[in-house]
């Protein structure tokens, strides 16, 4: 079995949901407390070994790629002023040179044809899929967990969550075979399915550990759900040919796609933190 070293990151979404912050800024660049939401992603999956990694991109998000460059100046003036804790911060938002790819979606198809698009860079080999607004405050990286469940299973693995019934479509949803509470077998998978036609309220989240053979069928071009290739349409055609799995990771996951979940995550993730806790804890109760 291949383990695996490689991650692709589908950051071309316009964000139009945080319009005006995201007009001329990538949403994955908005922070949580002092880190924006991509560097928490590659962080993830550093934890998890990996050290290749592809951003799919479009245009107007040069700044996640830049993000992660040396910042030359920055850096000398840092050193020569000798402030080397504020250099230490920097350490999360550098690269080993050649780890970071970048290739382009020039038209937004659907989250299926953005993993198309990475279609060079994976190669032979398994891959992570990140999707970097879902953020994920946990003990162990949640693609280490997928990781781990891969190097025991083999096959597909995604991370899944129960869901309220009435959010069904706003997920890709499984049909659900054997089951022992925190590992459960997939036996079809929907996207965005009504509520009524679900086939159980277990949905999946932005963290994939997929096959490669899922390209070929992402090359099909068939329109799914929203008329979008549909990455999860993709998936469900490996059902029955590979091992495919839904693990419930351990931690929490923050929908930062959306204004209260992104809220929410500020206040979890400064709670979180030694050097926040204290000074969040104090000011809370004037708002409740
Ligand atoms: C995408 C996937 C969906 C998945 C979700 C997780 O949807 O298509 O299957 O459940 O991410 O966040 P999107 O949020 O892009 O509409």
């Amino acid at each position: 079995m291949k383990s695996l070293r490689k991650a692709v990151l589908p950051v071309a979404g316009l964000g139009t949901r945080f319009l005006p912050a995201t007009k001329a800024m990538a949403k994955e660049m908005l922070t949580v407390v002092d880190k924006p939401l991509i560097q928490y992603a590659v962080e993830e999956a550093r934890a998890a070994g990996i050290e290749q990694f592809c951003f799919v991109t479009g245009r107007g998000k040069t700044a996640l790629v830049e993000h992660f460059d040396l910042a030359y100046e920055l850096e000398a003036t840092l050193k020569e002023r000798g402030k080397f804790d504020t250099l230490k911060q920097l350490e999360g938002a550098s690269a080993i040179p050649g780890s970071i790819v970048s290739v382009r979606q020039q038209v937004p198809l659907g989250l299926g044809h953005a993993i198309w698009c990475a279609r060079a860079f994976i190669g032979d080999d398994p891959f992570a899929i990140m999707l970097p607004d879902d953020l994920i405050l946990a003990d162990t990286s949640w693609v280490k967990q997928l990781a781990d469940v891969y190097g025991q299973t083999g096959g597909n693995v995604v991370a899944v969550e129960e869901v309220p019934r009435e959010h069904t479509n706003r997920y890709g949803i499984l049909k659900v075979g054997a089951d022992d509470g925190r590992t459960a077998e997939v036996l079809g998978l929907v996207e965005k399915p009504k509520p009524e036609e679900a086939p159980s309220n277990l949905s999946i989240v932005g963290r994939y550990v997929l096959m490669p053979e899922v390209i070929g069928e992402l090359s099909r071009f068939e329109k799914g759900a929203g008329g979008e290739i549909q990455l999860t349409d993709g998936m469900a055609r490996l059902i029955g040919r590979q091992p495919f799995h839904g693990l419930r990771c351990h931690g929490r996951r923050f929908d930062c796609g959306d204004k209260a979940g992104y809220l929410e995550a500020q206040i979890a993730f400064a709670l979180s933190r030694p050097d926040m806790a204290d000074k969040v804890r104090a000011f809370l109760p004037r708002y409740s």
